[in-house]
């Protein structure tokens, strides 16, 4: 049988090309936390993707004689970087049976974040799905016949293999990843744009990133997620994860923002409480997090804003507003929050429509 990812066809020969990619980071809304083998997450989860935190990626494939394993120098933001070569050679074996094209070619990949490498945002979601849009641009040159619709989600496949929540990066506003009985089209192999109706107070977000903490994390979240074997609220979780983001399809559709700041925040807290139950237990927020937190709630108390707040696995705090708020919020983030990041950082961002081709 032929499975739906494998290299249908090839007409063409391409002796060389360049291609260049920008794809974003997201931020997810229900979390994927918890994960089974070969990067299949334990529940669906939801993400916006972003648009000013992102990767510029362009691979040169240069055509040679075939090889066992694919052959290429990475190259960070100018210089060789050898020690990131692991997990791109790792990534490389796991899609190998998808594109076995890439062994007839020498991969010259040169990659830049537009967030500093030191700011705590994970740079693999928008890397991952980055490399993996460059690859797929190699092969619709080979196979001309390929959709777009095809093209997107082999690219959401390949990043997944990369890291699962580059399976969110390729396409926006909102991406749904994971199977979920209730949700047409969803699958664990590739992300999907989420197909309802997005009421007008949630389109247009901004996510304001408090960096908090710069530093190279504690426990990564390739640990985190193994973690959730034998933890002992795990079924519970994903349970839970999976109820949300039913809910959370329904809010997105009607536009109540209370339901919202709720089932956000409450995720973004879940995923730690993850952490701070997993065996061996964790704790990746510091106290300028809860600091944050606190001052959010107060804010929001005190102005009937829409404001909330969401996590990742780190202690970087993420801050959700509607655009027509944005004003007030960055002039508060600038009078109370600022205070309690890092060197007084933060990244102003907001949601978009995906990554995009530039070369
Ligand atoms: C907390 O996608 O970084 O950000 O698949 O091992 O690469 P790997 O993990 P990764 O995990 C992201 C976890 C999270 C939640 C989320 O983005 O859904």
């Amino acid at each position: 049988m032929v499975f739906e990812f494998d290299v249908q066809t090839i007409s063409k020969e391409v002796a060389e090309a360049s291609f260049s990619w920008k794809s974003p980071s997201n931020i997810a809304l229900v979390k994927y936390w918890g994960k089974s083998h070969p990067q299949i997450p334990k529940n669906a989860s939801i993400s916006f993707t972003l648009k000013n935190s992102h990767t510029i990626t362009k691979i040169d494939f240069k055509k040679k004689a075939e090889s066992d394993k694919v052959s290429f120098d990475f190259i960070f933001e100018g210089k060789k970087k050898d020690d990131f070569k692991p997990k791109i050679e790792s990534f490389f074996e796991r899609i190998d049976a998808f594109c076995p094209y890439l062994k007839q070619y020498h991969l010259t990949i040169s990659s830049e974040n537009s967030f500093p490498h030191s700011s705590g945002i994970a740079s693999s979601a928008s890397g991952m799905s980055a490399m993996a849009l460059c690859i797929m641009s190699l092969e619709k040159a080979l196979n001309p016949s390929l959709t777009e619709a095809d093209f997107n989600k082999k690219a959401s496949f390949l990043a997944r293999l990369g890291s699962g929540s580059a399976s969110r990066s390729i396409e926006g506003p909102l991406v749904i990843w994971g199977a979920h009985a209730e949700i047409e089209g969803s699958s664990d192999l590739f992300g999907i744009p989420f197909a309802g109706k997005i009421h007008d107070n949630f389109k247009n977000y901004c996510d304001t990133i408090l960096l908090v903490d710069k530093g190279q994390k504690q426990v990564s979240s390739t640990v985190g997620h193994q973690l959730m074997h034998n933890h002992p609220f795990a079924s519970q979780r994903f349970e839970q994860a999976n109820e949300n983001l039913l809910k959370l399809t329904t809010i997105l559709e009607n536009g109540d923002q209370k339901a919202f700041i709720n089932l956000v925040e409450s995720e973004a807290l879940t995923l730690h409480a993850m952490m701070l139950t997993s065996n061996p237990y964790f704790i990746l927020m510091k106290p300028n997090t809860l600091e944050i937190i606190n001052a959010l709630w107060a804010f929001r108390e005190r102005t009937q804003s829409n404001i909330c707040f969401t996590l990742d696995a780190g202690a970087n705090v993420h801050v959700l507003y509607p655009k027509s708020e944005e004003k007030m919020v960055l002039q508060f983030i600038e009078d109370e929050l600022s205070r309690f990041c890092e060197k007084n950082h933060y990244i102003c961002d907001e949601v978009s429509s995906g990554a995009e081709q530039l070369l």
